[in-house]
């Protein structure tokens, strides 16, 4: 079979590329209140009883929130194979999301986990997200790291070795890299008094206001309509 020939996945398999979930066998949805309920039971079978990471149950706040959002992968027969949720780390949402909670089921179709992270980025890049992180078990790491995930820091959650690990959207990937070649300049500059930690934003000597410069900090304020207390932006 030539080139020409191969589907995506026989493709990358041949030439040793990341798995590419084979669309003729599952979709990524918006999972609808049933699909929730095959995902969380996939979790329980997972996270707490194989895993033993929970001791009864792995719900958590997360579970509640209308704005958290639930991925699934459904097979050719309409039956859940996966799952993932994504939500967003603070309310108001400035623009900060975290992944959690990516299974699969045992025999799901080569693939499947990875479409699943590609359209929880996708879906966050959608939503606009500034930036997106999740935080993996230890071994899995390499896993997202194949997906352009980049680690940031060792954890320790429910009793087990993770990693912190943030994928930026790619219009935020391509302005930091444009950032790049200016960052020797900067490098030592410290705009704030002594004991001022950060490099967007810097005290006005004599008043109560700090002068920022900062993407996220626009996303926070119009968050709320009038913006939110003690924060202005020009
Ligand atoms: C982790 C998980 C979601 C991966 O999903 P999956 O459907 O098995 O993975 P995919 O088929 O999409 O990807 C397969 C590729 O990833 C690689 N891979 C799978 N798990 C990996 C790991 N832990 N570390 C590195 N690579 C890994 C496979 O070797 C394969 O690579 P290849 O394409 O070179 O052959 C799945 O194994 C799972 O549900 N595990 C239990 C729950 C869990 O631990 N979730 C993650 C919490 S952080």
């Amino acid at each position: 079979m030539g080139p020409a020939t191969m589907s995506a996945p026989e493709f990358l398999a041949a030439y040793g590329g990341p798995a590419v979930a084979d669309r003729r066998r599952i979709r990524i949805e918006l999972a609808d209140p049933w699909h929730v309920r095959q995902h969380r039971a996939l979790r329980h079978r997972v996270f707490v009883e194989q895993q033993g990471l929970f001791e009864r149950s792995d719900l958590d706040d997360l579970d509640l929130p209308a704005r958290t959002i639930v991925l699934v992968a459904v097979d050719a027969e309409g039956g859940v194979v996966g799952g993932v949720r994504l939500a967003p780390c603070a309310d108001p949402d400035i623009g900060w999301w975290a992944g959690s909670r990516l299974v699969t089921a045992p025999g799901a179709p080569v693939g499947t986990g990875m479409a699943l992270v590609r359209a929880a980025c996708a879906r966050a890049e959608s939503e606009g997200v500034l930036r997106f992180d999740a935080t993996v078990q230890a071994d899995k790491e390499r896993f997202f790291a194949r997906l352009g995930w980049t680690r940031i820091r060792e954890v320790e959650r429910h009793g087990a070795p993770h990693v912190e690990m943030r994928w930026l959207p790619g219009r935020l990937a391509a302005q930091t890299a444009s950032k790049l070649p200016i960052a020797a300049v900067l490098d030592g500059l410290t705009p704030g008094p002594a004991g001022f930690v950060g490099d967007d934003g810097a005290p006005v000597p004599g008043t109560d206001v700090v002068a920022v410069c900062d993407a996220i900090l626009t996303r926070w304020s119009s968050a709320t309509p009038g913006g939110r207390a003690g924060v202005r932006c020009w």
